[in-house]
């Protein structure tokens, strides 16, 4: 079999951790340099698409939807979001690390047809926490992958993203009848509870890694 060859590292900003993207044939992953496993792999998708197709259901036929997706990894929440969105919405992908932007622009897009070159895509390289913070009102949907779940993994300063002042963040920065998605690696009911105590009902939705219905279970926390 094939070996792995690795196309680009990337230190993670603020942390003294390394991503790395890994190529064998058409696989991708990304790794965190010393952990084992992949943070993704390209040909397990099912659960980032879910993301988007569960948060922007409710924006199928809707005009000029504005959304936010942090952070971007592979892009396969974004383009699943795209797809789904009309032709005059506006996606606002926020990723922390800048070479993951110039990854999904070069050898890594054609995984999820190079979405971060759609004209509806507009980046914002940074922590998604500073868009929660500094737009209010502003999305129809916010959907958050950054990390493996309230848990954590990438970074330590992604707990900000999962405490009460995050969730709160996240919900001021979303419009009427807007909704909040979290994807999270596994269940927490503690995060569940989180999201009811601030006043938000709460959906947690069981996805699969594969998209055939395969794979690790995975849970996405639709609140509104
Ligand atoms: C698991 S991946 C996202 C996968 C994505 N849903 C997809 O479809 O490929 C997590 C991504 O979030 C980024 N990230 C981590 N912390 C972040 C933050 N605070 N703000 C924005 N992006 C962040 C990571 O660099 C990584 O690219």
């Amino acid at each position: 079999m094939a070996r792995f060859t690795v196309l680009g590292t990337a230190p993670i900003p603020g942390q003294k951790g390394q991503l790395r993207l890994l190529q064998r044939n058409d696989e991708f992953t990304i790794k965190i340099a010393g952990v084992p496993g992949d943070l993704m792999n390209s040909r397990m998708h099912g659960s980032e698409d879910a993301l988007a197709t569960l948060a922007c259901e409710h924006l199928v036929n809707s005009d000029n939807a504005r959304v936010l997706i942090g952070g971007l990894g592979m892009g396969f929440t974004l383009a699943a979001a795209l797809k789904t969105l009309k032709d005059n919405a506006l996606v606002t992908v926020a990723e922390l690390v800048p070479e993951v932007v110039e990854w999904n622009k070069g050898p890594l897009g054609c995984v999820a047809g190079y979405p971060v070159n759609d004209a509806r895509t507009m980046v914002h390289v940074g922590d998604v926490g500073e868009v929660l913070r500094n737009n209010k009102a502003s999305f129809d949907a916010i959907m958050l992958d950054v990390d493996n779940g309230p848990e954590g993994l990438t970074s330590k300063d992604n707990d900000w993203i999962y405490s009460d002042h995050g969730i709160k963040s996240a919900k001021a920065a979303l419009r009427e009848n807007g909704i909040l998605a979290y994807w999270s690696a596994s269940d927490d009911t503690a995060f569940s509870k989180k999201l009811q105590k601030i006043g938000l009902k709460v959906k947690a939705v069981t996805v699969r890694a594969h998209t055939a219905g395969k794979g690790a279970k995975h849970v996405i926390w639709l609140a509104w």
